[in-house]
């Protein structure tokens, strides 16, 4: 499963992608205004630090499909063709996603709240498909059955389309999407650092440290304990 990180702010994406295995960034306009800033400068620095191949994702704010593709293609033009473009998958979405996969542009259907929304999404040709698992759950539906289901309806059907889950609250739902196999999961700073936070494991890893300092002395590593 790909690992991204939903987040716009830099010093948060440097600091994950310095500790973990991270395959790319999603952001979205509420994202955005945390950072306060135009959302090009952000963006361009994002794309610097990640580099130009790897998966960026930035969403239209048009609400109509001909000034969606518009935006998708000045996206593209400023961050790179490795900018997925996300799409809100309403009608109008529909009719977008449609428009800018028949000229190859990587698109991401986002807002995704029901599997028939994935499954258009797909259809019409996404490469991604985004379920807010966390929203889902706040409505009184399943987040996870949601994006497990849009999972196995993309796959039944042979559509050249994952799932990446969004919107999650804890560790344990993208450990359940990955053990069910969905393509992607992008999570907040907090979740991904949450994703082995614990303290029964830094207090194993203390002792080992303890063990082998009254074996070797104070501060003592497999650097310094040579058998001389
Ligand atoms: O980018 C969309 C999704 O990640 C929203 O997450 O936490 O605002 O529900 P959240």
């Amino acid at each position: 499963m790909k690992l991204l990180i939903d987040n716009a702010n830099i010093e948060d994406i440097k600091r994950i992608y310095e500790y973990y295995p991270m395959d790319g960034v999603t952001c979205n306009p509420t994202i955005l205004l945390k950072e306060g800033k135009n959302p090009y400068k952000i963006l361009k620095e994002i794309r610097e630090f990640i580099g130009s191949d790897a998966q960026l994702h930035v969403q239209v704010i048009s609400l109509v499909a001909e000034e969606m593709v518009k935006e998708a293609h000045q996206i593209q033009k400023i961050l790179g063709k490795h900018t997925f473009i996300k799409i809100p998958v309403i009608p109008e979405g529909l009719k977008a996603i449609k428009q800018l996969a028949s000229e190859g542009v990587n698109v991401t259907g986002t807002a995704v709240y029901s599997p028939m929304q994935g499954y258009l999404a797909g259809k019409a040709g996404a490469k991604y498909v985004a379920p807010y698992v966390n929203r889902i759950d706040n409505l009184g539906y399943n987040g996870i059955a949601v994006a497990k289901q849009i999972h196995d309806m993309l796959k039944d059907t042979n559509i050249d389309c994952e799932v990446i889950a969004a919107s999650f609250k804890n560790a344990q739902q993208v450990i359940e999407l990955c053990e069910y196999g969905v393509g992607a999961s992008t999570i907040s700073a907090d979740v991904v650092e949450g994703l082995i936070k614990n303290d029964t494991i830094n207090a194993a890893v203390d002792v080992f440290v303890k063990d082998f300092e009254t074996l070797c002395g104070t501060h003592a590593t497999m650097l310094t304990c040579l058998d001389d």
